[in-house]
């Protein structure tokens, strides 16, 4: 049977989140979206009713956080500044919400009887490995302030596990494929847009692998670390992903899916970096099994492209947060 919860989602209004909320309503959940809605109002619209409640604030604003908490069972913790660049714009600001944030929401979290408080880092803690396979149990080497803030806070969640208060932390791949509120600055997206829009896919460098996971298996984690027995998921890290191309391999993927002619184009890169990351843990572990591949990415974001869902793709701030991060900002 399905477990429900009331469960807060932190950075809700997201790429990811996005695509979770109505995926939670429809299990079930009763959902509360703490978000500073960067990326529009109305994205929730069609959504609203007694199961959803949106908070439209800071999660630094510790009584905004307090407010939003009330009722919430469990917590799935996304916002962020999600990206090097946008973090490398003002990094107080980048510290001020993805560090200096977390241990007052964690803490909030449960004084007011949250049980469950899922952890959204990334696969960019691992920094450069040279092993085949990354898997959770090897030295994080975060290479930069996104992803060290990252690492401590999966170490000071950890800290403040309890029999009453279950954490787990995921790190998931680079997402990718159509969600209502669209990110075209990561790189199945980008390509796709390339691809679709000026029928030129640039890549830079090319033998190195990146992992990737689809938005909507993505979602399909949180909803399965929801149901599983606290005991299965206490102070657990998984990476979230298992599928590793060479970055000229993923261009020639969208190049197939798109059809017609599309060139790609090959840059020199200094940045040699190529890591696989392993998803047997968390397959192993809970039984997650991935259901979506990078082509079914591709299909998503043409057919939101062509059938006008996403509008002026290669111009609008809206799809790129750093673009948008500069025309609103936030201090
Ligand atoms: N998308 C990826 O490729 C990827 C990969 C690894 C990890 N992650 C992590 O997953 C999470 C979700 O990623 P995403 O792609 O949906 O990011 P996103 O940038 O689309 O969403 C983040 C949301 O957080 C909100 N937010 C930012 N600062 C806030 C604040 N101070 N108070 C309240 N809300 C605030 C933004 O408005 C935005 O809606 C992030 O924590 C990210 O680091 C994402």
């Amino acid at each position: 049977m399905t477990r429900t919860w009331n469960v807060l989602v932190t950075g809700g209004a997201g790429y990811v989140g996005s695509a979770l909320i109505p995926e939670l309503l429809k299990a079930g959940h009763k959902v509360t979206v703490l978000d500073l809605y960067l990326y529009g109002d109305d994205l929730f619209e069609d959504l609203r009713g007694p199961n959803l409640r949106e908070v439209k604030g800071d999660i630094r604003d510790i009584a905004v956080v307090k407010d939003a908490l009330k009722g919430c069972d469990s917590v799935i913790h996304l916002a962020c500044i999600s990206n090097d660049p946008s973090y490398d714009l003002d990094p107080n600001l980048g510290r001020s919400i993805n560090y200096d944030a977390f241990l007052p929401l964690v803490r909030a979290s449960k004084a007011a009887g949250v049980k469950r408080f899922i952890y959204a880092s990334s696969s960019s803690v691992y920094g450069v490995k040279d092993e085949p396979e990354v898997t959770e149990d090897l030295p994080l080497e975060p290479l930069t302030d996104y992803s060290k803030f990252k690492a401590l806070c999966e170490q000071e969640l950890n800290a403040e596990a309890s029999d009453d208060f279950t954490v787990c932390t995921i790190r998931p791949s680079t997402v990718c494929g159509y969600a209502k509120r669209q990110r075209l600055d990561v790189v199945v997206n980008i390509f796709t847009n390339q691809a679709v829009n000026n029928g030129k896919i640039r890549v830079t460098g090319g033998p190195q692998k990146r992992p990737n996971i689809h938005v909507d298996d993505m979602v399909r984690v949180y909803l399965h670390l929801l149901q599983q027995p606290s005991e299965k998921i206490q102070r657990k890290i998984w990476n979230a992903g298992d599928t590793n191309f060479p970055i000229s391999e993923l261009a020639q993927i969208v190049r197939q899916v798109v059809g017609g002619h599309v060139e790609i184009e090959t840059l020199p890169t200094n940045d040699p970096r190529s890591y696989h990351v392993s998803g047997k843990k968390i397959r192993d572990d809970i039984g997650f099994e991935l259901k979506y591949t990078i082509e079914d990415a591709v299909r998503g974001l043409v057919d939101a492209m062509k059938s006008g869902k996403l509008v002026d793709p290669l111009n609008n701030p809206m799809y790129f947060n750093i673009k948008r991060m500069q025309d609103v900002r936030l201090k």
